[in-house]
C-alpha cells in the first residue's frame, strides 16, 4: 500500500481537505464561505481568507474522521499553490506546510486546474492519455488537451476571451433577480422554461479565425440577456425568469459542448472529460451526452460533489505525484495566485 495522501484546496471559497491512496478516495470534507459573500453578489477576498483560517482544522479533522484515519496515518501533503485568491491561497498553504513540518512527510504544490481534471480519477479511474479536459467553472472555461497529467504539461487549446461560462450564469442570475451562486440558480429556474424561448446568440462558434476555434467568449450573452431583461421592464412586464433561464442556459451549453467535440475531433482524441463547477450543469451534461454518442466519444464527468472546488481533487494530483517519483516541493514553497496554465 502506498502513502495516504492529504490534499487541501483553498484557491476560493472552499476549504477542502481529501484523502486518496493508490487512486481511491478514502474521505474528504469542504466547508463554504459562500453564504457570507452572498450578499456583495461576488466572493470578497478578505472574507473567503478569514473563513479558510475557522474552516481548516474542522474540515482536516472531519476529512480524517470520514476516512476512518488519524493524522499520523497521513504519508504526505499536496496543497493547491494557484491560480487563486492569494490572501485563500496563503491560509492553505500554511496549514499544509504546518502539517508536513510537524509529521515530517513530503509537501507537493499543485495546480488548480490540474486538481479539477484528476477529480475524475477518484471515480473512473486513470485518465486514458490522450484526453481532452473541457474545464468550465466562476474562473476559468478552457480547452485543455492533456497527454500526461503528471509528467507533460497540458496544451491550452483555447481559454475564453472575457467571462468565464461560471461568471456568464452568476451574472445574469443577479440581473434575473434570483440568488447567488447564479449556476444552480438558473440550473433550477430552467426547469420550467423553454429553452427555444429566447434567440441568445452562440458566441465564437462558425468562426473562420483559427485563433478562435476552441476560444470561448460569454460577455456578449450575458449582455444580451441583461438586454432582454431590461426590455420587459421598460415595458412594465414581469421577466420570464424560467425562459430565460433555459435559453441562456441552451446557449452556453451549446457553445461549450460544440466545441469541446470539435476539438476533440480535430485532434483524434476520443475521450472527453467536463470537470469545474459548471460540469454540475444539467443541460450541459445532457448535451455533451448527445453529442459524445453521436461523435463516438467517450464522456467523463466526475461526480457533482467532485466537479466543484474540493481537496480530493488535490489529494488526487498529489497522489499522481507520489506514485510517480516526483520531487516533493521545498518547505518555502510559496503561492502563485496568478499561476499560467
Ligand atoms: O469549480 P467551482 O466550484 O469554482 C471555481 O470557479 O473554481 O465553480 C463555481 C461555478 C460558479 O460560477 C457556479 O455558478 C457554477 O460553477 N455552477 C453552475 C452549477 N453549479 C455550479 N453553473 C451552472 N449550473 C450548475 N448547476
Ligand atoms: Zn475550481
Amino acid at each position: 500500500q502506498g502513502r495516504v495522501v492529504l490534499g487541501i484546496e483553498s484557491s476560493c471559497d472552499e476549504t477542502g481537505a481529501g484523502l486518496v491512496r493508490d487512486g481511491r478516495l478514502l474521505g474528504h470534507a469542504v466547508a463554504s464561505s459562500m453564504a457570507e459573500h452572498a450578499r456583495y453578489g461576488g466572493v470578497v477576498p478578505e472574507i473567503a481568507a478569514r473563513a479558510h483560517v475557522h474552516s481548516f482544522n474542522p474540515v482536516v479533522q472531519q476529512a480524517l474522521d470520514r476516512a476512518g484515519l488519524a493524522m499520523r496515518d497521513i504519508g504526505a501533503v499536496a496543497v493547491t499553490t494557484g491560480p487563486g485568491l492569494s490572501g485563500a491561497l496563503q491560509v492553505g498553504l500554511a496549514g499544509a506546510k504546518g502539517i508536513a513540518y510537524a509529521l515530517d512527510v513530503p509537501l507537493y504544490g499543485v495546480h488548480h486546474l490540474a486538481g479539477h481534471v484528476a477529480a475524475d480519477t477518484l471515480e473512473h479511474g486513470p485518465l486514458p492519455e490522450p484526453c481532452m479536459v473541457l474545464i468550465v467553472s466562476g474562473g476559468h472555461t478552457s480547452l485543455l488537451l492533456v497527454r500526461d497529467l503528471v509528467r507533460d504539461p497540458i496544451l491550452h487549446l483555447g481559454d475564453t476571451l472575457d467571462d468565464a461560462a461560471g461568471e456568464c450564469f452568476d451574472k445574469v442570475a443577479r440581473v434575473f433577480g434570483l440568488p447567488y451562486p447564479g449556476g444552480p440558480a438558473i440550473d433550477r429556474a430552467a426547469r420550467d422554461g423553454n429553452r427555444k424561448a429566447v434567440a441568445f446568440p452562440r458566441p465564437l462558434t462558425g468562426t473562420r479565425d483559427e485563433r478562435h476555434r476552441f476560444a470561448f467568449s460569454f460577455s456578449g450573452l450575458k449582455t444580451a440577456a441583461a438586454r432582454w431583461s431590461e426590455q420587459h421592464r421598460a415595458e412594465g412586464r414581469d421577466i420570464p425568469v424560467a425562459d430565460g433561464a433555459a435559453s441562456l442556459q441552451e446557449a452556453v451549453a451549446d457553445v461549450l459542448t460544440r466545441k469541446a467535440v470539435d476539438a476533440c475531433r480535430e485532434h483524434d482524441v476520443s475521450t472527453l472529460v467536463v470537470v469545474g463547477g459548471v460540469a454540475a450543469n444539467s443541460r450541459v451534461r445532457e448535451l455533451a451526452e448527445q453529442r459524445c454518442r453521436s461523435a463516438g466519444i467517450t464522456l467523463r464527468v466526475p461526480p457533482l460533489g467532485l466537479c466543484t472546488d474540493n481537496g480530493a481533487m488535490i489529494a488526487a494530483v498529489g497522489d499522481l505525484l507520489v506514485r510517480s517519483g516526483a520531487e516533493p516541493a521545498p518547505l518555502d514553497l510559496s503561492i502563485d495566485p496568478s499561476a499560467p496554465l
